[in-house]
C-alpha cells in the first residue's frame, strides 16, 4: 500500500471549485466529519456535520486501527445522513502524526537577467526534487518570500532584474508511518483521502483575522491530545510545532489529583475549571464522589486546587512551545497577536492567562468564512475542521503545485497553466 501520491497535487488547485467536499478532522478527542458545499462564489454551506468520540487515537497518534476506523465510520454516516449524500473521499486533517516544519531555500541564476516565471518554476522544482528525510512525507511548501540577489522579501520577482533568485519555502513533513496508520483506518470505511492537511495550517486559515494575518499571529490550538503552535507571518505558516499534551493531560492530573474517576474529572473540569482560580480566591467547594470509597462519603475541596492543577498543566505545555519556539529563532512576543483555539482553549481564564505568561494581546479564535455552523460546532473546538474546508475549497491556498514546478509548456496538457502564479503574484497585485 502506497501514500496518496503527491501528483494529485497537480489537481489540487480548483478541484472544488464548483462542488462538495468532505473533510475528516481526526483529533484525539473528537472525530468530525463535515461535507460542504461551495458554487465557486460564495461562502461554503455546511451540508452535514457528524462527530463521535475519538477512540484508538492518543496524543495525536494511532494507537488501535479497528477502533479509529470505527469511530470514523460513525462519524461519516452521520454527516452523510445530514447532508442527504453519500461520499466515497474525504480531505483529512491531522494534529499529531509527528509534524514539522523546515525553512528550505533554493536559488537559481536568472538567466536573462529579468525574472520570468519560468526561473520561478525552476525553484520549484528544486524543492519538489528536495529528498524528504527517511520515514517523512510532505504536507505543505508554502512559499514564504523570494530574494533577488541581496535583497528579500520580494512577494512578486517577476520583471526585477537580478542575477540570483532565490525562495524560502516552509515545508510540512509528517512521520509516513503515522500517515499509513491513518489511511487503514479511514480506507476500511470505503473513503479515498484526496489529501492530508496540517490541522495547525487549517486553523490559520479559518480563523485569524486581517490585522492578524497583516500584522503576524502566533496560533496556539489546545486540543485533547496535542497542542500544537503555527506561527504565521504575513499570513503564511512559517513554523510549526507540537507537544503531546493537551486537554486529556489536563482532565487526567485532576483524576489523579483529586482521586476521582477520569470521567468525572473531565465533567468538573469542562462545568467549574478555570486557569485562574487560586486557594484562598474564594470559598466555593467542590463536592467529589471518592474512588473506589464509600460513594455516600462524598469529599469536598476548595474550587481554588481545581484551578491550580489546571494551571501548572497549562503552563507548563505553554512553557514547552514557546521554549521550542525561541529556540527556532523566533518569538510570540515579537509584535505578533496570539490566538488560541482548540477545545482547551474554551477553559474560562486561558486568554487572561496567556497573556499574563507571553505579554502580548491575546484572544480565544473563532472559525468563520462557511455558512450553516450551529453555535455547537462553530467555536474554537471546530477551528481546524472549519479551515480543512477553506483549504479544500481553495481559499488562501498558496501553494505551488507540481504543475507550477514543471516547465510551462510542459503543464499545458493538464490545463493547469500556472495556477499558483495566478493566485500568488497576479491576485496579490489586486489585492
Ligand atoms: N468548554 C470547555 N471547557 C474546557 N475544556 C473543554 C471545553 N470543551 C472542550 N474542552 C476540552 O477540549 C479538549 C478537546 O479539544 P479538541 O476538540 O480541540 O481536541 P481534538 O481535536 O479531538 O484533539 P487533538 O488534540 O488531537 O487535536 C478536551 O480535553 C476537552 O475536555
Ligand atoms: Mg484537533
Amino acid at each position: 500500500m502506497s501514500l496518496m501520491p503527491r501528483l494529485s497535487n497537480l489537481l489540487k488547485n480548483n478541484r472544488h471549485r464548483n462542488g462538495t467536499v468532505a473533510v475528516l478532522d481526526i483529533g484525539s478527542s473528537k472525530v468530525v466529519c463535515m461535507i460542504a458545499q461551495s458554487d465557486g462564489s460564495s461562502q461554503p454551506v455546511i451540508r452535514g456535520i457528524g462527530q463521535h468520540a475519538s477512540h484508538g487515537i492518543k496524543r495525536g497518534e494511532v494507537v488501535d486501527i479497528s477502533q479509529l476506523s470505527l469511530a470514523v465510520g460513525k462519524a461519516v454516516e452521520a454527516a452523510e445522513r445530514m447532508a442527504g449524500i453519500s461520499i466515497d473521499q474525504v480531505v483529512v486533517g491531522i494534529s499529531g502524526a509527528g509534524q514539522r516544519s523546515n525553512i528550505r531555500r533554493h536559488h537559481v541564476d536568472v538567466a536573462t537577467g529579468e525574472v520570468i516565471e519560468r526561473d520561478i518554476r525552476r525553484l520549484f522544482r528544486l524543492d519538489f526534487d528536495y529528498p524528504e528525510a527517511e520515514g517523512r512525507v510532505n504536507l505543505h511548501r508554502l512559499p514564504i518570500q523570494f530574494t533577488l540577489d541581496q535583497v528579500g522579501g520580494i512577494r512578486n520577482p517577476l520583471g526585477m532584474f537580478g542575477q540570483t533568485l532565490g525562495i524560502s519555502i516552509c515545508a510540512i513533513s509528517a512521520s509516513s508511518a503515522a500517515l499509513r496508520n491513518i489511511q487503514m483506518a479511514v480506507e476500511r470505511n470505503h473513503l479515498q483521502i484526496e489529501d492530508y492537511v496540517s490541522n495547525i495550517y487549517a486553523s490559520g486559515l479559518s480563523s485569524m483575522l486581517e490585522d492578524e494575518r497583516d500584522l503576524g499571529a502566533t496560533v496556539i490550538e489546545i486540543g485533547g491530545g496535542v497542542t500544537s503552535l503555527g506561527y504565521f507571518v504575513d499570513g503564511q505558516l512559517n513554523y510549526l510545532d507540537s507537544v503531546p499534551l493537551g486537554g486529556a493531560s489536563i482532565t487526567n492530573d485532576i483524576a489523579r489529583g483529586l482521586s476521582i474517576p477520569v470521567d468525572e474529572a473531565e465533567r468538573i473540569k469542562t462545568l467549574k475549571g478555570s486557569v485562574l482560580a487560586a486557594t484562598g480566591d474564594s470559598d466555593e467547594m467542590l463536592t467529589l464522589p471518592m474512588l473506589g470509597h464509600d460513594k455516600s462519603m462524598p469529599l469536598s475541596v476548595e474550587i481554588g486546587v481545581l484551578g491550580e492543577i489546571i494551571r501548572a498543566r497549562v503552563e507548563e505545555i505553554l512553557e514547552l512551545l514557546l521554549m521550542r519556539l525561541e529556540k527556532a529563532g523566533y518569538s510570540a512576543a515579537a509584535g505578533q497577536r496570539i490566538m488560541l483555539v482548540g477545545g482547551a482553549a474554551q477553559l474560562p481564564g486561558m486568554k487572561e492567562f496567556t497573556a499574563t505568561m507571553i505579554g502580548r494581546s491575546v484572544r480565544v479564535g473563532r472559525p468563520s468564512g462557511v455558512i450553516g455552523l450551529a453555535e455547537a460546532t462553530g467555536g474554537a473546538a471546530f477551528a481546524s475542521t472549519i479551515g480543512l474546508i477553506q483549504y479544500s475549497f481553495n481559499d488562501h491556498l498558496l501553494e505551488p503545485t507540481l504543475a507550477d514546478a514543471t516547465p510551462a509548456g510542459r503543464t499545458r496538457r493538464f490545463g493547469q497553466i500556472g495556477t499558483w502564479f495566478k493566485q500568488y503574484i497576479w491576485d496579490a497585485g489586486s489585492r
